[in-house]
C-alpha cells in the first residue's frame, strides 16, 4: 500500500480555515481541511490547461498582452497561459493563500514546470477581487479558477465574486476584445444568465479532466 504523506497545512486568510498539501508517490493533492474531496490534484489537469488555452486563444501572436490568472493552485493554468501567449505578454497570478505560493516554490512547483520563475509572471498576494475594483481596462484575458465552480468553496467571501455586480466590475477591467474564462466542475445555466446580465457574450465548452477521459468540466467563455 502506497502511503499518502502530509506535506503541510496552511491558513486561509480572514478566518477561511486551512488548506492541506499531501503527496502520494509523484501525485500531489490540495484539500480544504474538514471538507471531503480535493480542491486540486496534480494527476488530472487537462481542464485547468484548457482554461488558459481557450481563454487566451485570441492572444496568439499578440504583442504586449496582459493576462490575469486567479488563483495559483498548482500552477497548471498559469503554465498553460505562459505557453499560449507571446514573450512580451505580462501575466499576473492572484493567490489568496500565502502558503500556496510557498508550496509552489518547493517540490510542488515541479508539477507545472515552475511557472512562477518565468520573468513574465508577477504575483499578487491577496484576493483576486481586489484587482477588479479599479474598473479600468487592463486585461486582455482573465482566467478564473478560485473555487470548484461559480460558487464559494475555498472561502465564503468568494460567493460575491460570481454576482452580477462583480461580473460588471470584472467586465470593466477587460480591454476591447477581452475574454473572461471561468473553470467549473459542473455546468450551471444560472451562471450563463448572470454573465449575460453583466453584458457578456457567453459560450461554454465541455472539457475532460484528463487527456480526453474522466469527469466533464465546463469552461465559460465570456466575451465583450
Ligand atoms: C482550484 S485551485 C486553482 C488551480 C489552478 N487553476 C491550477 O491550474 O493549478 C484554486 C486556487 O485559488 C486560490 N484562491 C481561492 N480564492 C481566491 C481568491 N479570492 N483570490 C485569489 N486566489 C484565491 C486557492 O487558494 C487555490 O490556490
Amino acid at each position: 500500500m502506497i502511503p499518502t504523506v502530509l506535506l503541510g497545512t496552511t491558513a486561509i486568510p480572514n478566518g477561511g480555515g486551512e488548506l492541506r498539501l499531501t503527496q502520494r508517490e509523484n501525485d500531489f493533492a490540495i484539500q480544504l481541511v474538514g471538507v471531503t474531496g480535493d480542491l486540486m490534484t496534480s494527476r488530472m489537469h487537462s481542464s485547468e490547461d484548457a482554461l488558459a488555452e481557450l481563454g487566451c486563444a485570441h492572444l496568439r501572436g499578440v504583442d504586449k498582452a496582459k493576462v490575469l490568472v486567479g488563483g495559483l493552485g498548482m500552477g497548471f493554468t498559469l503554465a498553460a497561459a505562459l505557453k499560449a501567449t507571446t514573450s512580451s505578454t505580462e501575466l499576473v497570478v492572484a493567490e489568496l493563500v500565502p502558503g500556496v505560493i510557498e508550496w509552489n516554490k518547493g517540490p510542488l512547483g515541479e508539477c507545472a514546470g515552475r511557472p512562477l520563475n518565468d520573468k513574465r509572471t508577477t504575483v499578487h498576494l491577496g484576493d483576486v477581487a481586489e484587482l477588479f475594483r479599479t474598473q479600468q481596462p487592463i486585461y486582455d484575458a482573465i482566467l478564473l479558477d478560485v473555487d470548484n465552480g461559480p460558487e464559494a468553496f475555498t472561502h465564503d467571501n468568494n460567493s460575491a465574486l460570481y454576482s452580477v455586480d462583480s461580473l460588471h466590475m470584472i467586465r470593466a477591467t477587460l480591454r476591447p476584445k477581452g475574454v473572461l474564462a471561468v473553470w467549473s466542475a459542473w455546468h450551471d445555466p444560472s451562471f450563463t444568465k448572470k454573465l449575460k446580465k453583466a453584458g457578456f457574450d457567453v459560450s461554454y465548452k465541455t472539457v475532460r479532466a484528463h487527456k480526453g477521459k474522466g469527469s466533464k468540466h465546463t469552461i465559460y467563455l465570456a466575451k465583450l
